[in-house]
Parts: structure tokens; C-alpha cells; sequence
């Protein structure tokens, strides 16, 4: 297995351009397979996790090809030839049950190995369950893999008790074959979200809402298949955002959406980082003033991103005063809290809620990535850490983030990967 040695760099200076978002294209290409016709996918970013959902695909019966040199993947959907996703591909990416809501709408049936729990929480399907029982789908859950069925979906009213992005995005999916119109209240509104809907209504379907807590879906008969490029990535562009700062550095980002990152700028400004929205892209600066400590709580969009939790944490190690990290989407992502402790940050978790003192001095270890983000934030803490960081099972980083390393040596980094 791969890992990294990063090395104390100095700060991170030049720019950098974002690739697409991780976490719309992979429902979008789930997607495809509602469609009769070509798909045209552009700016995908190369990662593993996209990787596996084309190899889904493709157990489907779809026809996917790959071009890396312009990042476009391209579906041809003639028939589904397959209704179950193996548990070899489930296994992989927890993101493979977005294919159950695309499957059940088109061929009536769908069978997926259930995802397990992961470093992050529990994990359920629940919801994706409930919206898809509404829509008049059977749900039977036995034996690892759920099975789902309907002759006829039928649209419904869905109350969401948590506005899961997955679940919104899947029972959104699968509303757009349904018969009548199907409302989702408490829907997610997260950036992908919006995307996934812009794709499938150029597909034909009839959607409004998505952005707001309130989506309506008029069922339609048929989509065909359409062009889209995919919103480039907000938690990648935070990423670097905290790499400025964290590294006391300057970096133009590029091809981002400020507004898709409004709580990201809002914390680093707070920690004392100057954010400016320039005409090529947002620049960010930590060697103006002192970074000082600030209160990090997630939340669903638009509040605080939980994927940017780990990131902040790293640079809240680094900066003046003690800050609070409180999280509220996942019941248990503090595991990189004990990697970058470590490393010296002698950060406290109770519950939900963790304390950085901040401003104890870090020192290169030996430490895992324990999931993608968190990966990233060890990363990023390496770059400041004094002598050597050793990163194992960046696999995790790799399923998230198109050429990571690549971008971060571009800026100066020192990190290089080598094989166990
Ligand atoms: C998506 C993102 C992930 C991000 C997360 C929250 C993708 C591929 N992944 O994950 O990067 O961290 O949103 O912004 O888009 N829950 C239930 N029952 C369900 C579904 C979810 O209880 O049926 C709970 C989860 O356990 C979790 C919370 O709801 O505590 C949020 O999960 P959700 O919004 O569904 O996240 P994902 O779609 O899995």
C-alpha cells in the first residue's frame, strides 16, 4: 500500500485550479442509466470512487469511455442488463447506492449489498428506504442486500426527518419516471444537489426547487440522454484555502464557486486569513496577520461543511488560543484527532465535541488516514509539522482528490509517495 512523506515546506505560494465535484458527478453518472441515448459528462475528476461507478455502470450494460486528457466520460444506455450491484463494488464506495434509486425508476427492480458502517458512523439507509417505500417501492432487507421493487412508481409527499444529500438526491432520481408529482420536504440543499438536478431536467425531467428545502418533481415518461459539465469542487477548494493558511502562504484558486465555500471564507477570515474574491479566482492569505482560534460547529448546507471539519482542525492545531470543534452531522468523525494528537496537537474529544488548544508546535509522525478528509488534513498538518510526516492508507485520499499531491508540489510542497 501507497503512503506519503510530506516534509515541512515553508508557505505555499502560486495557484491552483479545482477539479469538478467528487460528489456530484457520481450521482449524476448513476444517473445515466435512466436515460435511452448518449451522456456527455465534462470536467470529471479522475479518482477511484468515479472509477468504481463506472465499472457499476458497465455491469448495467452501459457503454462508458474514458477520456483523461479532457476529463469527459461519456455513457451510451441502450437496456439495463442487470438490476444487483455486486457487494465487491458496494464495498468500495458507499456511494454505489445511488444507483438503487436510478434502477428501481427504470427497470422496476434493484438489488444492492448493503453498505457497511464506515470510520465516520453507522452510516444507515433509512431514509433513501422511506423515500423509495413512498414512491410505492417494496423494500426487503435480508442477508446484507437491499432489495427494492415497484411495477409502477407513484409520486408522493416525503418528509426527510434528517436532509440526508444522498437520500435527496436519490428519491429525486427516482421521482422523475414516477407517475404524478412527488414533493420532497426537508430536502438537502447542498451545491451537488442542484447540479444533479440541472442534469437530469436537461435529460428531460421536471424538477424545481433543488437549493431549497422544498424540491417538486413532475414525473415524466421517458429521459434521453444530455451534455453537462460538473461544478467544480467546494471541498477541494477549501482545501486549499486552508492550505494558504495553514502553511502562512498565498494561493490564487481557480475555478471555484465563492458562493458554493460562504462558511469556509467566513471561519478563515474569523481565524484572521484574508480571503478576496479576484477576478481569476479566490485568493487567500495566512501572512498577513496572526491566525487566532475560532468555534467550528457542522452543519447541513449551508452551514458549515462536516467534510471541511478535519481541515480546520489541522489548521486550528496552528493558530493562537484554544477553539471548539463540534460536530453535528456525523456521530463519529474524530478519528484524525487522535492521528494529529499524534503529531502534538493534545486535541480533547468528548462526544460530539472537540478541543484544540491550539499553538503547540507539531512534530512529523507516523500517522493513518483514517478517511478521505482526514487524509487531507494530515496531509496539510505534515506541511507544517517540523521534520518528516509518514501517511498510510492514502488510498482514502485518492478515492477524493484528482492529483492531490501533484497540485500541493506545484505550490511548493514537499511530499512524495512511495510504495510499502
Ligand atoms: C454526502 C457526501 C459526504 C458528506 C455528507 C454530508 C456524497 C457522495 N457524499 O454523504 O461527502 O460528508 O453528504 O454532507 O455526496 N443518515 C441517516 N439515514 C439515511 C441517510 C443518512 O440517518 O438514510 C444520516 C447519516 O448517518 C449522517 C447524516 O444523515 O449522520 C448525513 O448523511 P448524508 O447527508 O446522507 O450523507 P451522504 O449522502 O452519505
Amino acid at each position: 500500500m501507497a503512503k506519503f512523506i510530506v516534509e515541512q515546506s515553508g508557505p505555499l505560494q502560486g495557484d491552483v485550479a479545482v477539479s469538478g465535484s467528487k460528489n456530484a458527478v457520481l450521482p449524476i453518472l448513476a444517473a445515466t442509466l435512466m436515460t435511452e441515448g448518449k451522456s456527455e459528462i465534462n470536467d470529471v475528476p479522475y479518482l477511484r470512487d468515479v472509477d468504481v461507478m463506472c465499472r457499476i455502470l458497465r455491469s448495467m450494460g452501459a457503454s462508458v469511455t474514458e477520456d483523461w486528457k479532457t476529463h469527459t466520460i461519456t455513457v451510451d444506455m441502450d437496456r439495463v442488463k442487470a438490476e444487483e450491484v455486486p457487494y465487491e463494488l458496494v464495498k468500495r464506495m458507499r456511494a454505489s447506492i445511488f444507483v438503487m434509486g436510478p434502477l428501481l425508476a427504470k427497470t422496476g427492480k434493484a438489488r444492492i449489498a448493503l453498505p457497511g458502517g464506515c470510520s465516520i458512523g453507522d452510516r444507515p439507509i433509512d431514509l433513501h428506504n422511506k423515500g423509495m417505500r413512498s414512491l410505492g417501492a417494496r423494500i426487503d432487507t435480508e442477508l446484507g442486500v437491499v432489495e427494492a421493487t415497484a411495477s409502477q412508481l407513484k409520486g408522493a409527499l416525503i418528509y426527510l426527518d434528517f436532509p440526508s444529500v444522498g437520500a435527496t438526491e436519490n428519491i429525486m432520481m427516482a421521482a422523475t419516471l414516477a407517475k404524478g408529482l412527488t414533493v420532497i420536504e426537508n430536502a438537502a440543499e447542498e451545491p451537488e444537489i442542484v447540479d444533479l438536478a440541472n442534469f437530469l431536467n436537461k435529460m428531460g425531467a421536471r424538477i424545481k426547487g433543488a437549493g431549497t428545502d422544498t424540491i417538486r418533481i413532475e414525473g415524466v415518461e421517458k429521459l434521453h440522454g444530455a451534455k453537462h459539465t460538473v461544478i467544480p469542487d467546494r471541498i477541494e477548494t477549501g482545501t486549499f484555502m486552508v492550505a494558504a493558511a495553514i502553511t502562512r502562504g498565498d494561493i490564487l484558486i481557480r475555478n471555484c464557486v465563492p458562493d458554493h465555500v460562504k462558511p469556509v471564507i467566513a471561519k478563515l477570515m474569523e481565524c484572521g486569513a484574508t480571503v478576496n474574491d479576484e477576478v481569476e479566482g479566490l485568493r487567500v492569505r495566512g501572512d498577513i496577520k496572526q491566525l487566532i482560534a475560532t468555534d467550528i460547529k457542522t452543519m447541513p448546507y449551508p452551514g458549515f461543511p462536516t467534510d471541511m471539519q478535519a481541515l480546520f482542525m489541522a489548521l486550528l492545531s496552528t493558530v493562537d488560543g484554544a477553539s471548539a470543534v463540534i460536530e453535528t452531522v456525523f456521530e463519529n468523525r474524530f478519528m484524525h484527532a487522535a492521528e494529529l494528537s499524534r503529531m502534538g496537537a493534545n486535541i480533547k474529544v468528548d462526544g460530539r465535541t472537540a478541543v484544540v488548544p491550539g499553538k503547540n508546535p507539531l512534530i512529523g509522525a507516523q500517522v493513518i488516514s483514517t478517511d478521505l478528509r482526514a487524509g487531507a488534513a494530515l496531509v496539510l498538518a505534515g506541511l507544517v509539522a517540523k521534520g518528516k510526516t509518514e501517511i498510510s492508507e492514502i488510498y482514502h485520499i485518492e478515492r477524493g482528490y484528482d492529483s492531490f499531491m501533484e497540485k500541493l508540489v506545484s505550490l511548493g510542497a514537499k511530499i512524495t509517495r512511495e510504495e510499502d
